[in-house]
């Protein structure tokens, strides 16, 4: 395993935005671009119906180890946001209850149940972020006898606040709000166990700290829910024996296999596997304590250049991601600078945000500083 023969572009690249999209090992670009060409050369020759039947086994295996789940308890699908929209209509929170939720969530974890809500009555509660963050009492005060659902980030997309999902998901149980987790920006980067923390259902996408590509989503369904839940979204796939075909007979899986349902760009789903077998031999923890001092080199030197932070700084609220912004230059701009000279962070709001990960080296935080020290240094002169 070497970082730079496993990650190429970051002999070329300044990458930091992992938040946005992340870089893939090799194993798992090599197969996804095997996969494709196996099709394109050979049709169903070698990817034959046996072949599609058990084409998520590896995927849903290698996940179930990273959340400490079982295999049966994942299910696979193209995205993270159609599994909140499957999930949320399965839910269907009924009128006079409430959705629990943040002003700043993802919207894919936010809008799903709101178009469920205009239909069943039920009310959205946007818990209101102050400068970009959210107060986790106000977030657990907020959930009361009225709450049929909790939906939330592990970790926000926009500031890298992270939440504590055992607090959170206690709250929930007390009142038996069904708690959904949307982990797309934490897992790969924090570790994460189903078996200690009463989650109903979890979803995440692949492209970002997964380090997996674009196409595939993934969801974990305790099995206290599986059972009861008819999947919002259904297909072909949605049958257990899916080359029965009936159009008049669907017997789901009694497990989360029920939330799949059609077929994807299969290829990736392989793909991801390999990148979840690349992190598990890293280790997340591993993983997440080399991102935090990474993070903490990026804090100390942010600091010395009259930048306000947006992102919570306390060790058990940070991530991976550090949002901020200078007062009088705008973010877009400074993306777009730090872009010509090869470095990628992203523009969100008013602030740019910066997201290394396990590829990334101090070399990189150092680069990064000196460029933004440039762009402050030469903004100051150019408004003298
Ligand atoms: C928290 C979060 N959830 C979901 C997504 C989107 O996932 P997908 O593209 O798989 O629907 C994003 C993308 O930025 C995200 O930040």
């Amino acid at each position: 395993m070497s970082i730079d023969t496993d990650f190429p572009a970051t002999a070329k690249l300044t990458y930091l935005n992992a938040a946005n999209v992340a870089l893939m090992p090799r194993s798992a670009s090599d197969y996804v671009e095997a996969w494709q060409r196996d099709i394109a050369e050979n049709g169903s020759l070698n990817f034959n119906e046996v072949a599609e039947d058990l084409v998520f086994d590896e995927v849903r295996g290698a996940f179930a180890k990273l959340i400490g789940a079982n295999a049966t308890d994942v299910a696979v699908a193209s995205s993270a946001s159609e599994f909140v929209a499957s999930i949320a209509w399965a839910v269907m929170p009924p009128a006079g209850t409430r959705i629990v939720t943040t002003d700043i969530v993802f919207p894919s974890t936010s809008y799903p149940w709101a178009r469920v809500s205009r239909h069943t009555g039920a009310e959205m509660h946007y818990v209101a972020s102050r400068d970009g963050v959210i107060d986790e009492e106000e977030l657990i005060a907020a959930i009361d006898d009225r709450t049929s659902v909790v939906s939330i980030s592990h970790v926000e997309y926009s500031t890298g606040q992270r939440f504590n999902l055992k607090r959170i998901a206690d709250a929930a149980a007390r009142v038996g709000a069904f708690f959904l987790v949307d982990a797309s920006q934490s897992l790969g980067a924090v570790p994460l166990d189903v078996r200690e923390v009463a989650i109903d259902a979890l979803v995440t996408t692949s492209y970002k700290w997964l380090c997996g590509p674009f196409g595939v989503g993934l969801a974990y369904i305790s099995p206290k829910r599986q059972q009861t839940l008819d999947p919002g979204i259904t297909g072909w796939r949605s049958h257990s024996e899916i080359y029965d075909l009936q159009a008049e007979r669907c017997v789901y899986h009694n497990d989360a296999r029920r939330f799949e349902f059609s077929t994807m760009a299969y290829g990736c789903a392989g793909a991801l596997a390999r990148s979840l077998e690349y992190l598990r031999a890293i280790g997340i923890s591993n993983i997440m304590s080399r991102n935090l001092a990474l993070v903490d080199q990026l804090i100390a030197g942010l600091s010395g250049l009259d930048i306000k932070m947006v992102s919570p700084l306390a060790s058990e609220t940070r991530s991976s991601i550090i949002s901020c912004k200078f007062p009088d230059i705008e973010s877009k701009t400074i993306v777009k600078l730090l872009e010509q000279k090869q470095i990628f962070v992203s523009p969100r709001r008013d602030y740019f945000r910066i997201s290394p990960h396990l590829y990334n080296t101090s070399r990189d935080i150092d680069r990064l500083i000196e460029e933004l020290r440039a762009i402050r240094k030469a903004d100051r002169r150019a408004s003298q």
